[in-house]
């Protein structure tokens, strides 16, 4: 099975993704770290140099060209953009749901965003929570720390999900 975490930029999908593959015993994949092998360039690189909408591209093209199983794949932020991606992501769309509050603090000792630099994590937000709500399967509070957030999904798997 593939397990898509979905959300905001600094809702912890990186975090969550890799203890939950650890705990399963699945693969690790960032799909962001995908693209900028293909590219052979950072993502903020390719913001810069090709704009967002082949950066969308290829975060499809990325989507598409996922050949794996039991693997737990960490989503861009902006992966609800384009619809279309939504057929794609064959698996289990998990969407961590964190409030904006707490993306603030941890996005504080992060690297800057390209798209935090033109608008605001409200705006994003508000152009967006729709679309999480609409490809997300499960919606999980990762609100609080790590351990916590983990055991909530593998508890949902282990009820709610034929493996
Ligand atoms: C984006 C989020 C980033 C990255 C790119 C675009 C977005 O990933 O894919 O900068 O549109 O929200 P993270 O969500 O891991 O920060």
């Amino acid at each position: 099975m593939k397990i898509f975490i979905i959300g905001m930029p600094g809702s912890g999908k990186t975090t969550i993704a890799k203890h939950l593959a650890k705990s399963l015993d699945y693969k690790y994949i960032d799909l962001d770290g995908l693209i900028e092998k293909e590219a052979l360039m950072f993502i903020e690189e390719i913001f810069e140099k090709l704009g967002e909408d082949q950066f969308r591209e290829l975060e499809t093209d990325a989507l598409k060209s996922l050949n794996i199983e039991d693997a737990v794949i960490s989503c861009g932020g902006g992966i609800v953009i384009k619809k279309e991606n939504k057929e794609l992501m064959d698996g289990l769309k998990l969407y961590l749901d964190t409030d904006l509050e707490v993306i603030k603090e941890r996005l504080e000792n992060d690297y800057q965003r390209p798209l935090l630099k033109k608008t605001t994590l409200e705006q994003l937000f508000d152009d967006r929570f729709l679309k999480y709500q609409d490809f997300a399967d499960v919606i999980i509070n990762n609100n609080y720390d790590v351990e916590q957030t983990v055991k909530v999904i593998l508890n949902y798997l282990k009820h709610e999900v034929n493996q």
